[in-house]
């Protein structure tokens, strides 16, 4: 039973990846989130059917129609019986583009106007073609308490400068988005990056700055939050996919079974290291990767991260935190993206890989609308 008013109506999250679509739906009950259920489908049993009849097996993620995500959103709100229509959705890192930039405060209204004339520099396709948005990170003053909260020169001083994140997102993935939703019978209430999305679900209040590692099944995304906003964030086209694919290569064996091999034995040491071999030469690139951004932010920032945070599909292969926080020389664990959500006893057990895999569908169906 539901109390008007105590129990506010539930909210999806879709993220659809290159290699699954993952759905978290979550109410809130006396102010606190409740996981009310979730599902996953893989997109890669519409993907056989396509490598199949072309005998590409797979040397490169087949790309899906849109037609074919909406079909998969749908089976996947079906199969989880899933009747709420509310939704957020995320927009993949890969197709936005997202920078940071500095220039004097004056006010908001001066920043809103001067933001289209400094984006030209940043973005790499006509300013028509995207839908910026941005928001204000950190305003530098000259000392504390010196500059007034709403903009304007510092008593003595230069005006202050701010730091702003400034996203644009090209406008016909926008319309793609919309339309997958809409045709799977969704009420899209926001789209979100998936960046965002991750920081709501796994930082809270926490201001110190954290890494966070996502790796799915086609790419790798590095992301450093500081302050609770997203500083860094790079792409990194190596992912799952490549990692099944090697294993595939070195032993011989289809995609399949290279797939089966990877999550039970991923990167664990056993009698035979077949598997560890194929696999660890990419997991140590992921690694350099991680570290290399992790110590720019550092020295530039004259700062110190010591929170690595593991999401996506891929942290949940055997061993694989044990050995990225060896190679790091960092401590390493998985994103809870469920710590501050009522999980109902019937999913405590799955409640790992909820909180890794799903951590993007977990963020967006916190979000306001
Ligand atoms: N238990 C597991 N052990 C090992 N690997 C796993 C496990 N579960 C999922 N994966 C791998 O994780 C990858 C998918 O992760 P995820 O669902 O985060 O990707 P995605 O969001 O669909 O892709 P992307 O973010 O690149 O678009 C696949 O390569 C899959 O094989
Ligand atoms: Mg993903």
């Amino acid at each position: 039973m539901t109390f008007f008013g105590f129990r506010s109506k539930s909210k999806i999250g879709v993220d659809i990846g290159t290699s699954s679509i993952k759905v978290v739906e979550l109410s809130k009950e006396s102010g606190r989130f409740k996981l009310e259920n979730y599902g996953l489908f893989e997109l890669e049993s519409i993907d056989e059917a396509v490598k199949v009849s072309n005998q590409a097996l797979g040397d490169k993620p087949v790309q899906l129609t849109d037609r074919d995500l909406t079909w998969g959103v749908k089976e996947v709100l079906k199969r989880a019986k899933i009747s709420t229509r509310e939704t957020v959705a995320s927009i993949p890192s890969f197709s936005t583009f997202a920078t940071i930039i500095t220039m004097p405060y004056l006010s908001e209204e001066d920043i809103a106007k001067s933001i289209p004339f400094e984006a030209r520099k940043y973005i790499p396709i006509p300013l028509s073609e995207v839908t910026l948005d941005w928001s204000i990170i950190n305003v530098a003053q000259e000392k504390a308490g010196q500059f007034p909260p709403s903009g304007g020169q510092a008593p003595g001083g230069r005006p202050p400068t701010v730091e702003i994140f400034l996203v644009a997102v090209p406008k016909e993935e926008i319309a793609r988005y919309q339309s997958i939703m809409k045709n799977a019978g969704l009420n899209l209430r926001a789209l979100e990056l998936e960046n965002s999305a991750l920081i709501r679900a796994l930082i809270g209040n926490d201001l110190s700055p954290v890494a966070i590692v996502n790796i799915g099944g086609r790419s790798t995304s590095i992301l450093i939050v500081d302050g609770g906003f997203e500083r860094v964030g790079h792409n990194y086209e190596i992912g799952g996919f490549e990692i099944t694919k090697s294993i595939a290569r070195s032993l011989g064996i289809s995609l399949k079974r290279a797939e089966e091999l990877k999550r039970s034995f991923g990167i664990k040491t056993s009698d035979n290291n077949a598997v560890r071999e194929a696999l660890s030469s990419l997991v140590d690139m992921m690694a350099f990767e991680t570290k290399k951004t992790i110590h720019n932010y550092e020295d530039q920032k004259k700062t110190k991260i010591s929170k690595v945070l593991l999401v996506g599909g891929l942290a949940n292969m055997p061993n694989f935190a044990d050995y990225f926080g060896e190679k790091l020389g960092m401590t390493v664990s998985l994103g809870n993206s469920l710590a501050r959500v009522i999980v109902p006893a019937g999913a405590v057990r799955l409640q790992a890989e909820i909180n890794s895999t799903f951590a993007i569908a977990v963020g967006l169906a916190m979000r306001e609308v």
